[in-house]
């Protein structure tokens, strides 16, 4: 099967609408950032982002085509321009590694989270993948907003739940914040907590709800970290485990290896490569 068959299959599986609206192919993320198509796919590497050394995995066992849920090139919509025009060093190398083993990524972002089929209908496919992956069955998946997933939970810790992720997410560390002896009942990935905003309505939320855990993907000092470190001081039970925005919506693209059969017509060997947690720790 020809990549661009691949991609087509996959998108056709998925849901295809965001909020009501059809996603707009001129506009979506889900663009092929690098490589020809029109080649038939030797084997599929999922991964959250094309690091170099997915790219590299992904030629050791023979697969061209890698889908990544995030950018290839640093920025938004991967512009090269300004690249190109700077000979920007790990630029070229990175690309000449793709161009030696013939790759190609594509991204996989607003189709998988616009829903894969689950009993009647469709549910994120990031959010339900992190929910499979870390066994939290009984997790509410809302997709990708403030309130991504939210799971009650029989009483525990920060420290279990943190011992937990890191090993079904493979993760080397944690950033932890808050109570750390806090009483967990309710735990909440909560998107992405950035510059240029504030989190009150958040805030807000974990306050008259009574959240506890709150799993970041984006997480700044200011705002809903400050928050949770006074309620903490406090002896409220209130923490925040911060994994890292893609740590935290990786599972999803592992968890594609449990459907991609379903979406392709003929079967393509897939394995999914962790592009390894972000960060280590010292
Ligand atoms: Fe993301
Ligand atoms: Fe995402």
């Amino acid at each position: 099967m020809l990549i661009s068959e691949v991609i087509m299959q996959i998108k056709h599986y998925c849901k295809g609408s965001w909020m009501g609206m059809q996603i707009d192919e001129e506009r979506t993320r889900d663009k092929i950032l690098y490589g020809d198509p029109d080649r038939e796919c030797t084997g599929i590497v999922t991964t959250i982002y094309a690091s170099v050394d997915v790219i590299r995995k992904a030629h050791e066992l023979g697969a061209n085509l890698i889908i990544a849920h995030e950018a290839l090139l640093w920025n938004r919509g991967d512009h090269r321009e300004w690249l190109e025009e700077s000979q920007n060093r790990t630029y070229l190398a990175k690309k000449k590694l793709m161009d030696d083993y013939g790759i190609v990524v594509w991204r996989f972002h607003d189709y998988i989270h616009s829903g894969i089929p689950y009993k009647d209908g469709y549910i994120d496919g990031i959010f339900y993948g992190l929910a499979k992956e870390t066994g939290w069955d009984d997790a509410q998946i809302h997709g990708e907003m403030a309130n991504a997933l939210y799971l009650e939970c029989e009483p525990t810790t920060p420290g279990e739940v943190g011992k937990l992720i890191m090993e079904k997410w493979h993760l080397n560390g944690l950033k932890c914040i808050g109570n750390m002896d806090a009483k967990v009942t309710k735990i909440m990935v909560c998107g992405h907590v950035m510059e240029g905003g504030d989190s009150n309505s958040l805030i807000r939320k974990i306050d008259k709800e009574d959240i506890n855990l709150l799993l970041p993907m984006e997480l700044i000092d200011f705002t809903l970290t400050e928050y949770i470190k006074d309620s903490g001081q406090l002896g409220m039970d209130r923490a925040i485990l911060a994994a890292g925005h893609f740590n935290v919506e990786e599972p999803g693209m592992k968890y594609m290896l449990k459907w991609i059969d379903d979406a392709l017509s003929e079967h393509i060997d897939t394995h999914y490569v962790q592009a390894g947690d972000m960060y280590t720790y010292m």
